[in-house]
């Protein structure tokens, strides 16, 4: 059977971005000690008992689902911006965008006596139209409880986002993110992989944070779940995470309907958070690099 490969919490972001390319998956050990893992369960369970289980075989009709983590819980916002997470977005991400956004939040907790989820690519959450040449997203677990095969620790194919995509893995070319509470498990979003068998009496619990190239659509509407009355009491690196702010020079203004003249024609995002924000566009920054990027593709064509 495979295993994964295991990182500290302060391992380089160039490492972690060049394992997630060839293997797809790894864990990073003991990011949070047992007071952070107590901290976080302590604002998110009431959420996950109040949560009922999914209504289909992939969602799991023994496994719960629960988000909107960024405005319930102050200690999952941590989870959120972890430096060691965004080090690895940023090494692994920006190779294909200027920003990348929140794409998801989701206690997913698997009850005993879940079987095994399909085998899949959460890049398929797009509809499987990205060319895989793309990388479009990072992935986190983070284990709320220790995560073993016996209890539904994740299943995952190493090496399979370099597999020709019409490819589909044997029983023996899987393995499980086994883990201990306070660990994370990072993936790809090529990475073949889904959730285990729970086979025990108990609980596993995991928190799947996620984050996607800006210019795509975030897979939990983060101006729903988070909306602007919430995300204006946040940390602006966040408030951005969560898309109020533009993902490129012209991505996600907004002009506020508001009568003739009373306000602003064409605005970031932040405006929404009452924050003073310039008229138009996105920044020069944001300009320059599209047009660098422009210039460059003319010169490597004559
Ligand atoms: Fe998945």
């Amino acid at each position: 059977m495979p295993s994964l490969k295991h990182l500290p919490a302060d391992a380089p972001a160039d490492q972690i971005a060049a394992i997630l390319d060839s293997d797809g998956a790894l864990i990073l050990d003991n990011v949070l000690d047992a007071a952070g893992v107590a901290a976080v369960r302590a604002e998110i369970d009431p959420y996950i008992e109040a949560t009922p289980p999914g209504r289909d075989g992939f969602a799991g009709y023994k496994t719960t689902r629960t988000g909107a983590l960024v405005a319930r819980s102050p200690a999952c916002r941590e989870l959120v911006m972890h430096p060691a997470v965004i080090a690895a977005c940023d090494a692994f991400l920006k190779r294909a965008c200027d920003r990348y956004v929140l794409h998801l939040t989701q206690v997913i907790r698997i009850g005993p006596g879940q079987p095994k989820q399909p085998l899949h690519r959460d890049r398929l959450a797009w509809g499987g139209f990205i060319p895989m040449s793309i990388e479009p997203q990072l992935n986190t677990i983070w284990a709320m409880t220790d995560f073993t095969q016996a209890n539904g620790a994740t299943q995952v194919v190493p090496g399979s986002p370099t597999w020709d995509e019409s490819r589909s893995a044997h029983a023996e070319e899987v393995g499980y993110a086994e883990m201990k509470a306070g660990s994370v498990l990072v993936y790809s979003g090529s990475v073949i992989h889904a959730g285990g068998e729970n086979q025990t009496d108990a609980d596993r619990v995991g928190i799947n944070i996620t984050y996607c190239l800006g210019w795509l659509r975030q897979e939990e509407n983060q101006y729903l779940s988070c909306p602007p009355a919430i995300a204006r009491t946040l940390d602006p690196q966040l408030q951005a995470l969560l898309g109020y702010a533009m993902g490129g020079y012209a991505l996600g203004y907004y002009s506020p309907p508001l009568p003739p003249g009373e306000g602003p024609e064409v605005v970031s995002p932040q405006y929404a958070l009452g924050e003073n924000v310039g008229h138009g566009f996105g920044e020069e920054d944001l300009r320059e690099a599209v047009t660098q990027r422009v210039r460059e593709k003319l010169n490597a064509a004559e």
